[in-house]
């Protein structure tokens, strides 16, 4: 890919994206949040290409899949005012539909369009499935960069429903009675991915995010969580009690461990 194939899928992207738009002041806010996260995940994912020293073709590719992963958001949330794709539909797949109708891909090399296609419709997935040997970095690339956004975009909105629930503009798909589930206190521990099924209130939802660190692929992703303070912030909005830090505890251990190995000499 070169540059002005990559410049011109970011007029694509803008040109889409900002054809979305409502009066309707809540829909406005979920639509704005999802451009604004793209630019920041193509962000995240040029520090993830420094970081992994990438050439710069496969920079390009990295950063155009950053650009294009959540390309089905918008139809979503206009289509049934829900991100949950639970509640919807997957939202992946939908943006490989809209990529594909709209032949924004059609430019490139076959190989390239093909990472990017399949990139785009596993970001989501619950795990990765065995994908070829020359899409599987891009599709690891992409859902670490994401998580890093995500975990950005949670901790904030948490702030901010906690210091006015009834302003709060964004949506709340689980009661905020405290406590966590069995099941998901369960997954965190056997290092297991967290099905959306599982959760039932809010703190579930807070410890399947923090356990998405068993999930991260790149040392430079786990650096950059923690040194954001994100991990540190998710275990505050935790509730403090003995269990939790257990829970919390056997994390923060792994993303310790995980740095170290990485690079023995970084701390
Ligand atoms: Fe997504």
């Amino acid at each position: 890919m070169r540059q002005e194939q990559l410049d011109s899928l970011y007029r694509w992207f803008q040109g889409y994206a900002g054809s979305f738009s409502s009066d309707n002041p809540r829909i406005q806010a979920h639509l704005k949040l999802k451009q604004q996260h793209t630019y920041r995940v193509c962000a995240e994912m040029r520090y993830l290409v420094r970081s992994l020293a990438l050439p710069d073709r496969d920079a390009r590719i990295a950063e155009a899949v950053a650009l294009l992963h959540d390309t089905g958001r918008f139809e979503q949330f206009l289509r049934y005012q829900t991100f949950m794709d639970s509640r919807s539909e997957n939202h992946c797949l939908l943006g490989l539909r809209v990529l594909t109708e709209r032949k924004v891909l059609q430019d490139l090399d076959e190989s390239e369009r093909r990472i990017i296609e399949k990139s785009v419709e596993y970001h989501g997935a619950i795990e990765l499935p065995d994908l070829p040997e020359d899409t599987i970095l891009f599709a690891r690339l992409i859902r670490d960069a994401d998580k890093i956004d995500i975990f950005h975009i949670v901790i904030k909105n948490y702030k901010e429903y906690l210091r006015n629930p009834e302003g709060f503009v964004l949506e709340v798909a689980f009661p905020d009675t405290p406590g966590c589930s069995p099941e998901v206190a369960a997954a965190v521990l056997a290092r297991q991915p967290i099905d959306y099924r599982q959760l039932k209130t809010i703190d579930d939802v807070k410890l399947m995010q923090l356990g998405w660190v068993f999930d991260i692929n790149f040392a430079a992703t786990l650096i950059r969580i923690r040194d954001r303070g994100y991990l540190d912030e998710l275990i505050h909005l935790l509730p403090d009690t003995p269990e939790m830090a257990h829970l919390t505890g056997f994390v923060m251990d792994y993303v310790e461990q995980a740095i170290q190995q990485s690079n023995p000499s970084a701390s």
